[in-house]
């Protein structure tokens, strides 16, 4: 399979169009980012280990009925991937009262929530991502309520079958962020990817954080933990 023209570049990642029609390549880069980008940085081996670690759950993912666009790996740093259109919404699914939510209700990090809360941004650079009401997709036209409704339980699903996963790899899943596409037949499948970038991982023993709050807050050791998460969902 050959990359051809570059269709996209994010914050962390390339996405080019491929030789095989509907497929495209996505390229994981080292590049960091965090507050909406006026945090710059890199984290050497992040694309390595982002792409291998989504590569190895979203087959998983699969089996346990969560379809995804995941096509096959195609390299330390590349996979092959269907194209889709993008639902312009970022699904927060959170255990673990942590980040925004935690700084928004003025509790300490670490409160376990009673039941999962989803939450629903516009996925926007220019806004920052806001946060909208869980009305506000499918009266904006982002998704018809059928799409919302599967994303939503979608997202409930993988993000139960990623709590057991990583908690039997001692890893506590405090919270996630999903983002969904449809295929050319309509069908959701979950996009984008699963790594230290979009997700907060503490050590289930000591709650050592291992993910990007690492980077976002200075606290050091960032690639050390990249790879340790790595390590353990590979295990
Ligand atoms: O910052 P906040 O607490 O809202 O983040 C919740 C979760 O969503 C975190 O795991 C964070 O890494 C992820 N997130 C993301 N992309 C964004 C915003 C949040 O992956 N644009």
């Amino acid at each position: 399979m050959q990359k051809q023209k570059l269709k996209y570049e994010g914050k962390a990642k390339r996405v080019f169009e491929s030789d095989r029609p509907g497929l495209a390549v996505i390229e994981y880069k080292d590049d960091a980012t965090a507050f909406n980008a006026r945090k710059k940085g890199t984290v050497k081996g992040k694309g390595r280990v982002n792409n291998l670690m989504t590569a190895h759950l979203y087959p998983l993912l699969e089996q346990a009925g969560v379809p995804t666009h995941f096509v096959e790996l195609l390299g330390e740093t590349e996979q092959a991937v269907h194209m889709l259109s993008i639902v312009p919404v970022e699904v927060i699914v959170r255990n673990v009262a942590a980040g925004s939510f935690a700084a928004r209700l003025g509790l300490n990090e670490g409160v376990p929530l009673d039941s999962p809360v989803i939450e629903y941004c516009y996925k926007s650079d220019e806004l920052g991502d806001p946060l909208v009401s869980d009305n506000t997709p499918v009266a904006m036209g982002w998704a018809e309520p059928g799409v919302l409704a599967e994303i939503r339980r979608l997202s409930l699903l993988a993000n139960d079958f990623l709590i057991g996963y990583l908690a039997d790899r001692d890893i506590r899943l405090i919270d996630i962020k999903f983002e969904f596409g449809l295929l050319p037949d309509g069908s959701v499948v979950l996009a984008d990817e699963i790594s230290p970038d979009t997700s907060r991982l503490w050590d289930a023993a000591s709650a050592e954080k291992l993910d990007k709050d690492r980077f976002r807050r200075d606290l050091g050791g960032v690639e050390d933990a990249y790879q340790q998460i790595l390590t353990r969902v590979l295990t």
